[in-house]
């Protein structure tokens, strides 16, 4: 059989599959969905061992387990390191979601008129993620694998992949390879093919603002005493000027700038800001002076409040002036920025901007460096060809504005370059409520990666 006919008749057998993996709360973050989480590791063994992998294994770490398996049936031909994560973030809030979020429902819809199935973890990353198991297990079944590959499914990339960097770290012969091929990222639109040429850094902090020793009543101490939220609110605000460029000193050193050259090349991804002020129902967008809208999402660093707490947020109006607020921050870092480097600038100008009333502390959390795929890579191009051979159109390149950590890191650390081959859409909700993934995307992608295997080994070869 051939492999589009393998992939035809078992199309039904893959997507069960699929609802089976999303069922799984695999909640990286959260310590009560542990054994949960365990349990998909264990599925992704099962169907690793059932497609046809060898040495197929749960590695444990210090946090949520490795699965591990390879197909090393040419030495001569180039090893392909297919990495993806099964772990997803927390649904909140639940009451936004339409249908339980682990219990998938496929649904019809303007965007994806053959259906999309909703669920945590429809496209970031378990849709996405399970196209390379089933690619895999077509070409095996149809005897066209063209490259070794070896599988490295995660469970802690939505939590900073901090043990995963450990392990890629001492076994990087286990993990030798020639390239990684990542489907975690979007494309523009199921008729306008793209592949994410950049990914953006990330430096996470966590700050606490404390004003007096105790909860004051407002009406007696309020007025005279700082409110630590008061302060907080004022110091965040404080941290971007008027054009919405961030006021940190030394926070845009070392940015990549990218040439007009780039610029214009980059502009040429359609984009329509009527549409996508209409699809946020918001009646203006917000962002740093002199640069588009897609441009301040990729290219350009950014410091965003991702939580603020303190205070009375019950039922009802208490009197009250605390003694605590807290926020957590995120800044997307773009090339050439250290997380570590910009994580000290930021505590740094923190705990010098404190005025005198209040004490600060601020915690770092997870964060990871930008990363870059040449376009003039064989990696690019086995990637672009792949795609046109699916799509009937040559992918644009594009930058994405997310961070996936890992990636530079397996640069580092392995030596090797990796392409970000995603299907998904911007739409699709990852970490929002109603997180959905296309059919087409999913059984498009199925179709797309074998080719990129094969184009990668004739570009290899010369
Ligand atoms: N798959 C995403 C990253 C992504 C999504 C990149 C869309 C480009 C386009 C990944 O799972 C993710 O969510 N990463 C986190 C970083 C992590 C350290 C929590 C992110 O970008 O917030
Ligand atoms: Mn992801
Ligand atoms: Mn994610």
């Amino acid at each position: 059989m051939n492999r589009q006919e393998y992939i035809d008749q078992n199309k039904d057998r893959f997507l069960d599959e699929l609802l089976e993996i999303l069922r799984m709360p695999s909640i990286s973050a959260d310590t009560h969905y542990d054994s949960d989480v365990a349990k998909t590791a264990v599925f992704v063994y099962n169907k690793l061992v059932e497609a046809g992998a060898d040495n197929v294994e749960i590695c444990h770490t210090e946090g949520h387990p490795i699965v591990y398996g390879d197909k090393i049936f040419d030495p001569s031909l180039p090893t392909i390191l297919v990495y993806g994560h099964y772990d997803v973030q927390p649904p909140d809030p639940l009451d936004l979601w339409d249908s339980p979020p682990f219990e998938p429902v496929i649904k019809k819809t303007e965007e994806h008129p053959e259906g999309a199935i909703y669920a945590r973890g429809a496209c970031d990353d378990k849709g996405q993620m399970y196209m390379h198991l089933k690619a895999f297990e077509a070409m095996i079944q149809s005897n066209t694998l063209t490259c070794n590959v070896k599988f490295m499914i995660e469970g802690e990339e939505e939590v900073g992949s901090t043990n995963l960097g450990i392990f890629v770290a001492s076994h990087k012969e286990k993990l030798k390879a020639d390239v990684v091929l990542v489907s975690d990222t979007s494309m523009l639109g199921n008729d306008t093919p793209s592949i994410d040429v950049g990914l953006r850094g990330l430096s996470y902090v966590e700050v606490e603002v404390t004003g007096p020793n105790r909860d004051l009543h407002s009406g007696v101490y309020g007025g005279a005493v700082a409110n630590p939220i008061n302060v907080l609110a004022k110091m965040i605000a404080d941290m971007q000027d008027e054009n919405n460029h961030i006021t940190i000193p030394g926070f845009y050193d070392d940015v990549d700038e990218l040439s007009e050259a780039e610029r214009a090349e980059l502009a040429k991804a359609p984009f329509d800001l009527e549409a996508y002020k209409k699809d946020l129902d918001i009646n203006d967008v917000l962002g740093e002076k002199g640069y588009s809208s897609p441009e301040r999402a990729s290219i350009r660093p950014t410091l965003d409040v991702n939580g603020i707490w303190g205070g009375y947020i019950g039922e009802g109006a208490k009197t009250v002036l605390p003694s605590k607020a807290y926020a957590k921050i995120s800044m997307r870092l773009v090339p050439n920025q250290s997380s570590e480097q910009i994580t000290a600038l930021f505590q740094n100008y923190f705990e010098n901007a404190a005025p005198d009333c209040v004490k600060v502390k601020v915690t770092p959390h997870h964060g990871g460096e930008a990363a870059v795929t040449p376009i003039d890579s064989p990696e690019y191009l086995a990637a672009s060809m792949a795609m046109e051979s699916t799509f009937g159109k040559k992918p644009i390149p594009t930058r994405g504005g997310g961070s996936i950590p890992i990636i530079a890191l397996f640069e580092k650390e392995l030596g090797i370059k990796s392409v970000l081959m995603g299907f998904g859409l911007d739409s699709d909700a990852l970490h929002s409520p109603n997180e959905k993934y296309g059919l087409f995307n999913f059984y498009k992608g199925i179709e797309t990666i074998p080719y990129f295997y094969e184009h990668y080994a004739g570009l290899k070869k010369g």
